[in-house]
């Protein structure tokens, strides 16, 4: 058996050995169907008498939205609908995986849970826009399409160690994301996108718990590897889920939509390193103690990583020239 077979095998125990609890955990973690929000909660209702005057009020509060907060708000939502792509990571991870599709494991309950959940957020924010009638659906919905055949490499592999800190990390970032475009729609006056875009942030901050618990709990049960881990992820470094979208003309979509949410705050390279040093204080990473050296060298590098991250991106500007996006007919933000 070579080291990493070994490595491996024993990852596969640990995940295996944490099924109760996570069983345990998962009402808790997921909200029960009867008590979840839907989309069509938040939307006008086509089936009411005065569905007209409900349309006129909702497209006038969108009218209001300035356009860079449209190219982010359209980039989220994208990001979103590439679900398929993420339960498919999801079941690449040893331990993890869905046996059957409709197996009884817990890490399965959660990864479908996980998933239904999710798929709501692009759902909303899909009707969302395209009722706004402010967006070239069609040109969105072949950012979509080729976004979702792309895929996506989130380098985890089938390790279930790297997968959990992805996704502690990923699920933080899209709950900032949202929690900062809910802000920026009650300062343009679309009182709806807010409370849309909090309730989505809502489900992400709950997602990020879990994530962050299940990894907790890997860090007490396998310490030594759960820190070279981390440590690994944080040198592959978080690739964002949406970045092989394209829209067929824009050969710089990502990069373009990215420093629009940089610009105005959405998400930005500061948001990067306060995820890390939030990550590393909340697995306490600098007290973890009996540590092999390569740990220990390990543990120095992630609790200085933040700095240097901060030190970078106070460095950073995305001052560039205005970018046309086909999202919005193609206008120039
Ligand atoms: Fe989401
Ligand atoms: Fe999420």
């Amino acid at each position: 058996m070579t080291n990493q077979e070994r490595s491996s095998h024993s990852r596969l125990e640990v995940i295996k050995g944490m099924e109760d609890f996570v069983g345990k955990n998962i009402d808790t973690l997921l909200k029960p169907i009867n008590e979840s929000w839907q989309p069509s909660d938040l939307l006008p209702d086509m089936k009411d008498d005065n569905w007209r005057e409900q349309i006129n009020e909702f497209r006038l509060r969108a009218e209001a939205l300035p356009d860079d907060l449209l190219v982010v708000l359209i980039g989220d939502m994208v990001t979103e609908e590439a679900l398929p792509t993420y339960q498919t990571f999801l079941n690449r991870l040893d331990g993890v995986k869905d046996e059957t599709g409709a197996s009884d494991s817990p890490w399965a309950q959660w990864s479908r849970g996980w998933t239904s959940e999710e798929n709501r957020h692009g759902d909303l924010l899909n009707k969302y826009l395209y009722l706004t009638g402010k967006v070239d659906m069609r040109a969105v919905e072949t950012t979509i399409h080729n976004l979702i055949r792309n895929g996506f490499d989130t380098q985890t592999g089938s390790d279930p160690y790297l997968g959990f800190i992805y996704t502690s990390f990923q699920e933080r970032a899209t709950k900032i994301s949202h929690t900062n475009v809910a802000k920026l729609a009650k300062k343009a006056g679309d009182e709806r996108l807010q409370k849309i875009c909090g309730l989505i942030a809502g489900d992400e901050a709950r997602h990020e718990k879990a994530y962050r618990l299940f990894m907790q709990k890997v860090f007490e049960v396998d310490p030594v590897e759960a820190i070279l881990s981390f440590a690994k992820m944080m040198k592959i470094k978080i690739t964002m889920p949406a970045h092989l979208m394209n829209d067929g003309k824009d050969r710089n979509l990502f990069t373009n939509f990215s420093n629009i949410a940089q610009k105005i705050e959405v998400y930005t390279a500061k948001d990067y390193a306060e995820i890390i040093s939030n990550l590393v204080k909340g697995w306490d990473v600098e007290n973890l103690k009996g540590l092999s050296d390569m740990a220990a060298k390990a543990q120095d590098y992630l609790c200085n990583l933040s700095e240097r991250y901060l030190k970078v991106a106070g460095r950073l500007s995305f001052a560039g020239p205005a970018t046309k996006f086909s999202w919005i007919f193609d206008r120039e933000v």
